[in-house]
C-alpha cells in the first residue's frame, strides 16, 4: 500500500475504522469519511490519516469528499465503502420513510460514493471494495430493505466492474456475516438477534472480527488481486455454505 491513497466511507467506527487502521498500517495515505465528521477526524488523528464529514446518501457531499482527497493527496487509488445502518422492522408496518432511508444509505449511497471517487480515478485506475453482507444472498425476516439494498450492491459490483474495467478500475465486494462491531452489539442489545444463535449458525463457531474483514479488503485492494473484479468475497465462517438442519 506504500503511499497509495485510500478513501474509506463510514471509517469512524466498526469495520471502516478497522479497515482504515489496517490500510494506514500498510503504508497507505488514508482519508476517513463519515456521517459523523468529528468522529472521523478523531479516528483519523489516531492513525495519521485525514478525516472529513460526508453523508454518502448525499451526492454533493460525496463529490466534496472525493475532491478533498484529490486536493490533499492529488490522486485516489482505492475506495472502501463501509458506511451503513441496520434497523430491523416488521415489513407489514415498515414506514415508507424507513424503507427509503435504508435504500438511500445502503444502495444509493454506495453508488454515489463510488461514482464520485471513480470520476477522479479514470486516468489512473485503482480498486473499489463495497462492504455488502451475507444478506446479499440470504434472506432474513424484518430486514427487507437491508437485504434488497445489499443484493443491489452485489449486482452494482458486477455492473461497475465490467463498465469501468477499461479505465483500469477493479470493483469487488466483501460480504461479512455477523461482525463484532457496535452495529451487531446494538442488534444483540435490542433483542433482534442472540449471540448464542449466531455462534450456533456459523460453522466456524464465532462472530467475525473486524480484522477478518480488513484482511479480505486489503487483499482485494492489493496487486495480489490484480485479475479479480466483479467478485463478492463472503467472509462468513461458512454461513452461506451451511444448508443442514
Ligand atoms: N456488523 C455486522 O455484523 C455487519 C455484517 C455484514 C455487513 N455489515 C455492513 O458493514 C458496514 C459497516 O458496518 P459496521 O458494523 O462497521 O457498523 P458501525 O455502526 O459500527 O459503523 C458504521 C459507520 O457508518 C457511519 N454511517 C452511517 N450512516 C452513514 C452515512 N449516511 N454516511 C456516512 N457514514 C455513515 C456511522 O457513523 C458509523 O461510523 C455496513 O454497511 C453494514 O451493513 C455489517
Amino acid at each position: 500500500m506504500n503511499d497509495k491513497v485510500m478513501v474509506v466511507s463510514g471509517g469512524a467506527n466498526g469495520i471502516g475504522a478497522e479497515v482504515s487502521a489496517r490500510l494506514a498500517g500498510e503504508g497507505a495515505r488514508v482519508v476517513i469519511t463519515d456521517l459523523n465528521g468529528a468522529q472521523a477526524e478523531a479516528r483519523a488523528a489516531g492513525i495519521g490519516a485525514f478525516g472529513v464529514a460526508c453523508d454518502i446518501s448525499n451526492p454533493e457531499q460525496c463529490e466534496k469528499a472525493a475532491q478533498t482527497a484529490i486536493d490533499k493527496f492529488r490522486r485516489i487509488d482505492g475506495v472502501v465503502n463501509c458506511a451503513g445502518i441496520s434497523k430491523p422492522h416488521d415489513s407489514m408496518t415498515l414506514p415508507p420513510a424507513e424503507w427509503a432511508r435504508m435504500i438511500d444509505v445502503q444502495l444509493n449511497g454506495a453508488f454515489y460514493f463510488a461514482q464520485a471517487c471513480a470520476k477522479r480515478m479514470s486516468e489512473t485506475g485503482g480498486a473499489i471494495v463495497f462492504i455488502t453482507s451475507t444478506n446479499a444472498e440470504a434472506a432474513f425476516p424484518r430486514r427487507a430493505a437491508y437485504c434488497c439494498a445489499k443484493a443491489g450492491v452485489a449486482m452494482l459490483t458486477k455492473v461497475l466492474a465490467i463498465e469501468w474495467a477499461e479505465k483500469g478500475i477493479r470493483v469487488n465486494a466483501v460480504g461479512p456475516a455477523y461482525v463484532a462491531t457496535e452495529m451487531t452489539l446494538r442488534n444483540i442489545a435490542a433483542g433482534n438477534v442472540s449471540e448464542t444463535q449466531i455462534k450456533a449458525r456459523i460453522p466456524l463457531g464465532r462472530l467475525a472480527q473486524p480484522a477478518d474483514v480488513a484482511d479480505a479488503v486489503s487483499f482485494l485492494l492489493s496487486e495480489k488481486a490484480s485479475f479479480i473484479t466483479g467478485h463478492s468475497l463472503y467472509v462468513d465462517g461458512g454461513w452461506l455454505a451451511y444448508g443442514y438442519f
